[in-house]
């Protein structure tokens, strides 16, 4: 099986790739459906927060933003580095393999990595609005109050929320577009996500069912038979096989 993989990133010049939480927990950063995933624990951690999902509930936030910029120190930490499947991604960047990648997180890692060709679909962290006035900000003018776990607050007084997408939120208007006309590609490659978030899993699972796919996450998902392949494997011991083999000099970081 591996070396008909391989063979597939070897021919591909226009890769789409997916990725869910699952991609980072590697880096330190928890996912949140795995048994010790953030919406397992997070009902731990802050007793009034009615449902896990709650986090993410803008009526919710609205009442008390403390659990989520809670959440967002750990998110956003700085002490966070790329792990060695975002390396790989940003490198097939490079090699000229990439045609788009979506991402569902929000811990801007891809960035991080150097990747530039990366659509954030449940929004991004590096830009924030007051919730009152609507006044724009970037995250250094935030960061200090999110890493010391603070409430940032607008000089009209509203809290200011980044710009992740909140449960009933619409994502940005280029992923809708992106739904309707993806990029032409030749393999779909998802990794680390449960997918069962809609819309952002319907874009990944409609591309599988058409072109070539392989999905890499440790659990099975719902949607496991309507890809090429399907294999549940750390997506670092699976990065590491096919990197080493795509570029016989790698060495494993
Ligand atoms: P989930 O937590 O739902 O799924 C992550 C998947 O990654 C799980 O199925 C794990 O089995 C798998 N996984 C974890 N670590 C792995 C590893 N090292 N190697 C291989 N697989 C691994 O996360 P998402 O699908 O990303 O919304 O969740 C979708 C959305 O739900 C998120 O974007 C988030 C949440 O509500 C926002 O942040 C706005």
């Amino acid at each position: 099986m591996y070396s008909d993989i391989i063979k597939l990133f070897q021919a591909a010049q226009k890769i789409i790739v997916f990725t869910g939480a699952g991609i980072s927990t590697n880096c330190g950063i928890p996912d949140f459906r795995s048994p010790n995933g953030l919406y397992r624990t997070l009902k731990q951690r802050y007793n009034d927060l009615p449902y896990p999902e709650a986090i993410f509930d803008l009526g919710y936030f609205q009442e008390n933003p403390a659990p989520f910029f809670d959440l967002s120190r750990d998110i956003c930490s700085q002490n966070a580095e790329p792990s060695l499947a975002h390396k790989f991604i940003a490198w097939l960047e490079s090699e000229g393999k990439i045609a788009l990648v979506v991402t569902q997180n929000i811990d801007m890692l891809h960035h991080r990595s150097g990747l530039k060709k990366v659509l954030e679909c449940h929004g991004t962290y590096r830009s924030a609005h007051c919730l009152s006035c609507r006044k724009y900000y970037t995250f250094e003018d935030i960061d200090d109050d999110m890493l010391a776990g603070e409430i940032p607050h607008c000089d009209c007084g509203g809290i200011i929320k980044p710009d992740i997408v909140f449960f009933g939120e619409a994502l940005p208007q280029r992923f809708y577009e992106l739904y309707a006309k993806p990029p032409d590609a030749d393999l779909v490659l998802v990794m680390g996500s449960s997918l069962t978030v809609e819309p952002a899993a319907g874009f990944a699972v409609n591309l599988a069912q058409n072109i070539p796919s392989i999905l890499v996450n440790l659990e099975p998902t719902h949607y496991d038979g309507l890809f090429t392949y399907a294999i549940h494997q750390d997506i670092d011991m699976f990065t590491q096989q096919v990197w080493s083999e795509l570029q016989p000099d790698f060495l494993p970081q």
